[in-house]
């Protein structure tokens, strides 16, 4: 079976990773070190110590660029030490802005996040004259042959990308710009993986795809063998009872029911979806190409609901998106009322330079305005949390060790299947285990358990 772990023998050039962003992007770092590591590179976590840094970037909102730029800045220092560490800008920022990270004259190499297998012979040609640059798009790669070096620490869950790319032109969004056309990964190739992370003693994979709900592999010889995301899940989650088995992203306008009665007919494929609703105005909704409506969204909701009454849901929310009248504010405050979510990602819009909305509509609304109006969802979000939360006071959850708590080295954390962070005593157990709780409290972030 092929390694998945860093190699970390002294003898070996040295590469330094960080990374930024989603989790497609810890993914793909950890494909980046499995190419380098077979063509004889060694992980370091010392940055000092590093023939090659690499930056994995992130272009979804201009903070994540401007804290990346910073963070650029602050490589010329190792540049200084040492005149021949090469600084390597790959990922979604190395798409977008190509030779303009070659003119800061510190990054010696630009990859976009199809071209990684060139990575090596890039790393060898670098000079100081000549800087190298791969930014093609791929229709094709999924680097499905390729056996990512797993760099989480509890090695209990893992990514898994089952496909790329993004053929959703939601108008605000950078994505399918900076990850090109949407591809599924072979299913043969997704759960083979997933075996070996399980006999490795991974206790969780994650599916990982922009809208995982369009997965589709189609069989060379027959319609009748193509896979479908539903049937994909129903595979991974056949692997062992043992290992379970989460997804990201589902998009609404494509989340089938057969997808809700695969997660309903299997324990192991935990009860949280990630729903993003982006607005809770169908003005807004239609400007940002999302393809649903508010009505849409919300029978989603109830269907889930209905055959998954356990099932923890959660979601992403735009404040201030173009055009964004008060009353449009007020619609996404309601939705998530009726939605009540247990738990959001929140953000301002930030124009994306290239996109629908860049080119079509004024980035209108005033950062002030923008600022409160995130905040009081925010505020809204912090309130259906805790009473999401309070309802599971007393309930029993069956959680999966991910290791010991920050706060009190006497207690253990972990989530519950609807993907709820619970803390416990440790009780002689140990990150890995499937442990039995009931809660006792809660904070609007966590659940605090006892052991059963
Ligand atoms: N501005 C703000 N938030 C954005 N997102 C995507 N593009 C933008 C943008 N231009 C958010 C969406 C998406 C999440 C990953 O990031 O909510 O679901
Ligand atoms: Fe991930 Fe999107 Fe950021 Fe790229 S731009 S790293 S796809 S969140």
């Amino acid at each position: 079976m092929k390694n998945i772990r860093p190699i970390t023998d002294e003898s070996r050039p040295k590469v330094y990773i960080e990374t930024y962003g989603c989790q497609m992007n810890v993914n793909d770092s950890e494909v980046i070190l499995s190419i380098l590591q077979d063509h004889g590179y060694a992980l370091t976590e010392d940055i000092s110590r590093a023939d090659v840094i690499l930056a994995n970037t992130c272009s979804i909102r201009d903070n994540a660029e401007q804290r990346i730029w910073g963070r650029i800045d602050q490589f010329r220092l190792q540049k200084e030490r040492r005149k021949d560490v090469i600084i390597g800008i790959v990922g979604c920022m190395a798409e977008r802005l190509k030779d303009k990270l070659l003119d800061s004259h510190i990054v010696d190499l630009v990859a976009g996040p199809d071209s990684y297998r060139s990575l090596p012979d890039m790393i060898a040609a670098v000079t100081p004259d000549s800087p190298q640059m791969n930014v093609l798009l791929s229709r094709e790669e999924t680097y499905a042959d390729i056996t990512p070096v797993r760099m989480d620490r509890n090695g209990v869950s893992a990514y898994i990308s089952i496909m790329r790319g993004c053929n959703n032109v939601c108008s605000y969004c950078i994505v399918p710009y900076t990850r090109g056309v949407e591809r599924s990964r072979d299913p043969r190739t997704i759960v083979k993986e997933a075996v070996d992370l399980y006999s490795n003693g991974y206790k969780e994979v994650n599916l990982l795809g922009q809208n995982v709900d369009s997965y589709l592999w189609k069989d060379s010889e027959s319609a009748d063998r193509d896979v479908n995301f539903a049937q994909l899940l129903e595979m991974v989650a056949k692997i062992s009872p043992d290992l379970r088995v989460r997804f990201s992203t589902s998009h609404p306008k494509d989340i089938s029911d057969e997808v809700i009665y695969t997660m309903a007919m299997y324990d192991n494929i935990c009860r949280h979806i990630h729903l993003p609703v982006q607005s809770g105005s169908n003005a807004m909704l239609e400007k940002m190409r999302r393809k649903y409506t508010r009505e849409w969204y919300l029978e989603r909701v109830r269907k889930i609901r209905s055959v998954m009454p356990d099932c923890g849901l959660t979601t992403d929310i735009i404040a201030g998106f173009c055009g964004e009248t008060e009353q449009d504010h007020r619609d996404t405050l309601s939705l998530m009322e009726e939605a009540a979510f247990d738990a959001a990602f929140m953000f301002q819009y930030s124009e994306r330079p290239g996109t629908l909305a860049a080119r079509n509509y004024p980035d209108d609304v005033p950062p002030e305005v923008k600022t409160a109006r995130l905040n009081e969802i925010i505020a809204l979000q912090g309130r259906l949390s805790r009473q999401s939360n309070e309802k599971d006071v007393g309930k029993r959850f069956k959680v999966l060790v991910e290791g010991v708590s920050k706060k009190n080295s006497g207690e253990l954390f972990g989530r519950a299947s609807n993907n709820k962070v619970c803390v416990f005593p440790s009780g002689g157990h140990e990150t890995g285990d499937y442990v039995e709780v009931e809660v006792v409290s809660c904070t609007s972030a966590t659940l605090i358990a006892r052991l059963v």
